[in-house]
């Protein structure tokens, strides 16, 4: 969930972990602290608030040092106060840490270390346990190590090897932890040295020339190298400013692996844009072009989905599908379902990936699991897929982030090659998603009865995607407008038929996130069953209500609202516009497009809509209150 980083080398670190923690600041902004070792003494600064607040403490009093941790915070166990931000002490002082993720047994953890020694925790977060635990381990193995016999020599030989002892420790105390990590840490008695271990929060070395990076994110570091090594759950690296060594916590050697970082420093700056999130909607038309790229066949009439690691007898042969995920990644799986149904007739059902991991839900034995997963780092869809994988499913990754856990840890999958997502509202992963489903639906239909007159029909509609988005781009100002009009209103209710349903869910999650109204999407044709008693002046509908099969019942619906003098913003295409002149109070007209792709076109206006509303009430866009980009607690 937080951002970690931390640096070993000859340059000042200070700057190095604020301009990291910066690029990390979407992935959890409670509270941010560094911790840097100068000579013997390690110093910190820390305080609640964003980044900017870290900065200026900084800039007061800079800290100076060639090697040191940092940390912007979502909280978990404890407020977020000055006192519970990250860095946190052992009890000698000397040993700092960062953490994301729970120590689920921190309490007993607490009252062993309590019943050991007067301890005093200066914090109510899980993580302080973990600086206090190392360190005892640490200080009592440097003890016996330096023990002398009642003669005053030494009972044990030197030289003292602290690095070692210090990784001995971590392991140590990482073998008693229930719970999940991510963490780096620093020693004042042990020069140019960071150790970092993980389980189940990502951590990622960034290899350098004479300098070394940690980071829980390689966006953090990309700037200094793009030389990276993913590491495992359960890998312990020791890293100096000129090498590092992995071991495990068991204590057996590790291997690694080295990778090229994908993208740039340039890919993840925001340019001329006020903010990510308007910079990501603006990709789409980029995005959704490389989501498909090299992936359909206008001779076979097909998507190619190599990635999947499936032949086409396995394809053929499935005869369920399960796609699970979280937020916007399980809207997209719902628009994924209507559209492996409709194209392949293949049963798929849509699970909460947290709900999934912790129930028996019925599967047969020719059931292909999906985990969607922009970040690919989501603790309860990464749950969701070790489940499904435990039990013998074939389960398929769909990820943004290519180096990602859930990337790793799938039989196969597609990725979505979005590039980075830094807006904490996810936007182009949506449309990527939703491109990779029509693709999916395209292959598995076509494995069966789907005609190739009907898979050249989709891939046209597909092709024709970017310049459509492209068109729909061009009414942001008509939607600013329209923002601006309903900025006074107490919330929004979104409606939807069909594959437009889940575009209801995720836009009313859009303007909920953003702009903290109260918002709900639901299926059109539901609004006579309850959820009319809601419709009044002061309440906008929005009706995603395109040119389409189910255009004319959308339409009853339109009516009922207007009957109670509800306002209704419409989005629709084509002949739409024209019938919905006199009924709706606004209209947002995009291009027409077959079924199967209008989603992705729905989606947009939406995106739009409540962006422009969260700037209207002055709203921090890119970084909501209470939200993180990367969710890895449960
Ligand atoms: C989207 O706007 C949200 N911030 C959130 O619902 C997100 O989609 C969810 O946490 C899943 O994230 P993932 O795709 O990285 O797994
Ligand atoms: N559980 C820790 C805390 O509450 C870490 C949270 C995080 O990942 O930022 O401080």
């Amino acid at each position: 969930m937080c951002g970690i980083v931390g640096y070993v080398g000859r340059s000042e670190a200070a700057p190095i972990l604020l301009d990291g923690l910066r690029r990390l600041e979407y992935r959890g902004y409670d509270s941010a602290g560094v911790a840097i070792v100068d000579g013997d003494k390690v110093e910190t600064r820390k305080c609640a608030g964003r980044i900017a607040a870290l900065g200026k403490l900084m800039a007061e009093k800079p800290p100076s040092g060639t090697f040191g941790i940092s940390h912007t915070r979502w909280a978990t166990h404890g407020k977020p106060t000055d006192q519970n931000a990250h860095p946190h002490f052992d009890a000698s002082g000397k040993l700092a840490l960062v953490h994301n993720g729970v120590i689920e047994n921190y309490q007993a953890l607490k009252d062993q270390l309590m019943r050991d020694g007067d301890r005093k925790f200066s914090s109510e977060t899980d993580t302080e346990v973990l600086a206090h635990l190392i360190g005892k381990l640490y200080d009592d193995s440097i003890a016996e190590a330096t023990a002398q016999d009642s003669n005053g020599n030494a009972t044990n030989a030197p030289p003292l090897n602290q690095r070692g002892l210090l990784v001995d420790a971590v392991r140590a105390a990482l073998r008693q932890v229930i719970g999940t990590y991510g963490i780096a840490l620093v020693h004042s008695d042990v020069p140019d040295f960071l150790v970092g271990a993980r389980r189940g929060s990502p951590l990622v070395l960034g290899v350098g020339k004479e300098e070394n990076f940690l980071a829980s994110d390689v966006s953090a570091i990309v700037a200094y190298t793009r030389d990276a090594v993913y590491l495992n759950d359960f890998d312990v690296v020791a890293v100096e400013r000129d090498k590092f060594e992995i071991s495990s916590v068991a204590g057996e050697a590790g291997s690694y692996q080295l990778s090229k970082v994908e993208f740039s420093d340039a890919d993840i700056k925001k340019g001329d844009y006020p903010h990510y999130m308007l910079k990501e909607i603006f990709e789409q038309p980029g995005s959704v072009r490389d989501a498909m790229r090299g992936r359909l066949s206008s001779e076979e009439c097909t998507a190619k989905l190599g990635g999947l690691n499936m032949s086409p007898a396995q394809l053929r042969d499935v005869g369920r599908v399960v796609l699970t995920g979280c937020g916007t990644a399980l809207h997209a799986a719902m628009v994924g379902e209507y559209l492996i149904e409709a194209l392949a007739q293949i049963p798929t059902e849509v699970e909460f990936a947290s709900e999934f991991r912790h129930r028996n839900t019925p599967m047969t034995r020719d059931t292909l699991v999906f985990a969607i997963s922009q970040s690919g780092e989501t603790a309860d869809t990464l749950g969701a897929l070790r489940e499904s994988r435990r039990k013998g499913y074939r389960t398929l990754g769909i990820c943004n982030n290519v180096a990602s856990t859930i990337a790793r840890e799938s039989d196969g999958g597609v990725y979505m090659h979005a590039g980075p997502e830094i807006g904490v509202a996810a936007t182009k992963s949506f449309t990527a998603q939703v491109t990779i489903m029509t693709a999916i639906g395209l292959l598995l239909g076509r494995m069966r009865h789907l005609s190739t007159s009907e898979g050249t029909r989709i891939i046209d509609a597909l092709n024709a995607l970017p310049t459509q988005i492209e068109e729909v781009l061009k009414l942001s100002d008509e939607i600013k407008a329209i923002a601006k009009k309903y900025a006074n209103a107490p919330g929004m209710l979104f409606f939807g038929r069909q594959f437009h349903f889940p575009i209801a869910l995720e836009a009313a999650l859009k303007m909920k996130e953003i702009t903290y109204l109260f918002a709900e999407g639901h299926p059109s044709a539901e609004l006579k069953h309850g959820i009319i008693a809601l419709v009044r002046p002061e309440l906008p509908s929005v009706f995603i209500a395109p040119d389409d099969a189910v255009f004319s019942k959308n339409l009853n619906n339109i009516e009922q609202v207007r009957a109670r003098k509800g306002p209704v913003i419409a989005v629709t295409s084509g002949a739409g516009a024209d019938r919905l002149a006199k009924i709706a109070d606004d209209i947002i007209t995009i291009p027409t497009a077959p079924d199967y792709v209008s989603p992705i076109l729905t989606v947009i206006p939406l995106q739009l809509l409540a962006y422009h509303l969260a700037v209207e009430l002055g709203r921090d866009v890119d970084k909501p209150r209470n939200l993180a980009k990367s969710v890895t607690v449960e």
